[in-house]
């Protein structure tokens, strides 16, 4: 066990005043988990501090907040053991040692009172199973039992126990695994991965919100296909997105094949990964090729088609969302509109005209960044030439969008000629006709035969109303 002292883990005023308390009531307390491992990876300053108590987690928050100016208030919860207090923008969490057995069919724990060393044997991985004294005579010094720090070192997420124990007491850690091997791009140790292979099937035992919550943690990491290819690799995938794992594999037929959309898919998420932090842009290139499972069909005169895929994407993201409990509002539209335009730039990329453009301007209103940047990581082609010539075509369509945009502003289209106006200038009652005008004025502007503006709209509904039969005022 290490015995550095690591003082400097603890300017935080915060751990003096932990220190303070622990003394108070004569019990050790020592900072663990989160904190010390992104310390000891000089990781930034983190927001959630935990600490454990050799003792009472519920009273030694109270002493604390006791302590503080602005005696902050405390959440407790009496069935886990823990509380929680916020100061400033960080959030100090205690609970007890615990000695724990999980029950087989829930994650809640029995828990029974322990040691720090019983506390540290139950946490999920060596490298967050470091603590720091927060007591008087060894305040700073390492207590670092599974020698996580040279797991640190060498980049290794590994569980302290055996790791069927350790996985199969919180199936989630499977999943967490995962995560911190893509945030950290560590490796799971071999025979914590093999037992992650085994206990796969336990992650049905896990609340979806929990799932996800990892997931998401997955998909904003700088290189998100490392964590969707450990997924399938140990079989989870199929249990938590099967819309993912049915992209897998390529079919020939008469010597004709299509790409795996599977790979594919993660090499565009990389790419997007590298020009956007939207999380919901992120999810969108995941899911912009999943309608391609259930369209997928061989035709002898073109080859393999996926007809209408964006369509059914955009459908399938819906049910996506519901089961995995995303939120059903403008997030999940967002990545239902970027799912069903995901080919629309590509269309056009090869002869870019002012119509199609303004098509494109109008559909994807302010997404339309969004949209170009998905479809530019889209491109995976190994062929440089070809990669270079998608690239520099869509250089043309975003030079043409600025082109269009600040001709005939068609982003935040506004009809230049109101139904009202319609209706006084034809002296209509309401009518099918209405419509028919507005449809036209706005098709003549996308279609460039008129401009954006209320002069050569009102000569235009003039002759609309003409030929529709109508008589003015
Ligand atoms: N922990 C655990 N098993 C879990 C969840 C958490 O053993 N299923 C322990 C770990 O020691 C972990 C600590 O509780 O370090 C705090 O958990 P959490 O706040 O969820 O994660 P962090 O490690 O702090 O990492 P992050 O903030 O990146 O999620």
């Amino acid at each position: 066990m290490s015995n550095s002292n690591h003082i400097k883990a603890l300017v935080n005023p915060l751990f003096k005043t932990v220190l303070k308390a622990s003394s108070l009531l004569k019990v050790d307390s020592y900072v663990i988990g989160g904190y010390v491992r992104d310390y000891m990876m000089e990781r930034g300053d983190a927001k959630d501090i935990d600490i454990v108590a050799i003792g009472s987690g519920i009273d030694l928050a109270q002493k604390v907040s006791s302590l503080l100016a602005t005696k902050p208030t405390i959440s407790v919860f009496k069935n886990y053991g823990t509380a929680m207090l916020k100061v400033d923008q960080i959030e100090l969490e205690f609970v007890g040692a615990r000695k724990e057995s999980y029950k087989e069919d829930s994650r809640n724990p029995a828990v029974e009172e322990g040691t720090l060393e019983d506390d540290q044997n139950r946490r999920d991985f060596t490298i967050n199973a470091m603590a720091i004294s927060l007591n008087k005579g060894s305040y700073g010094e390492l207590l670092d039992p599974f020698n996580g720090i040279e797991d640190l070192k060498n980049k290794i997420i590994r569980t302290p126990l055996d790791p069927d124990i350790t996985f199969s007491d919180d199936p989630l850690r499977m999943l967490r695994a995962i995560r911190f091997a893509t945030q950290l791009q560590f490796k799971i140790e071999e025979k914590s991965f093999e037992s992650i292979v085994r206990n796969a099937e336990r992650i049905k035992i896990i609340s979806t919100e929990r799932i996800v919550d990892e997931l998401h943690k997955i998909v904003a990491s700088p290189k998100p296909s490392i964590g969707f290819a450990i997924l399938n690799k140990v079989d989870l995938l199929h249990h938590i997105v099967p819309e993912l794992s049915n992209l897998k594999g390529v079919d020939t037929i008469e010597g004709q094949r299509h790409k795996d959309n599977f790979w594919h898919t993660l090499e565009v998420l990389d790419n997007i990964a590298k020009n956007t932090d939207n999380l919901w842009l992120r999810w969108a290139a995941l899911l912009h090729d999943i309608g391609k499972a259930p369209t997928k069909k061989f035709d002898k005169k073109v080859g393999w088609t996926f007809h209408a895929h964006e369509f059914v994407g955009s459908k399938m993201v819906y049910k996506l969302f519901k089961r995995l409990k995303m939120p059903l509002n403008e997030k999940m539209k967002f990545v239902q509109k970027m799912v069903f335009m995901s080919s629309r730039p590509i269309v056009i990329a090869s002869g870019v005209t002012d119509s199609a453009v303004r098509r494109l301007v109008f559909d994807a209103g302010d997404y339309i960044e969004d949209l170009m940047t998905l479809c530019e990581a889209d491109i995976t082609t190994k062929n440089s030439v070809k990669f270079k010539k998608y690239h520099q075509n869509f250089k043309k369509v975003r030079d043409k969008i600025i082109e269009v945009e600040e001709r005939d502003h068609i982003r935040n289209f506004q009809p230049p000629i109101s139904g009202e106006e319609i209706i006084k200038t034809f002296n209509l009652k309401p009518s099918r006709e209405i419509g028919i005008i507005k449809d036209a004025i706005k098709e003549a502007i996308l279609e460039g035969k008129i401009l954006n503006e209320y002069e050569a709209a009102k000569v235009f509904m003039l002759q609309k109303g003409k030929e529709l039969g109508l008589k003015t005022n």
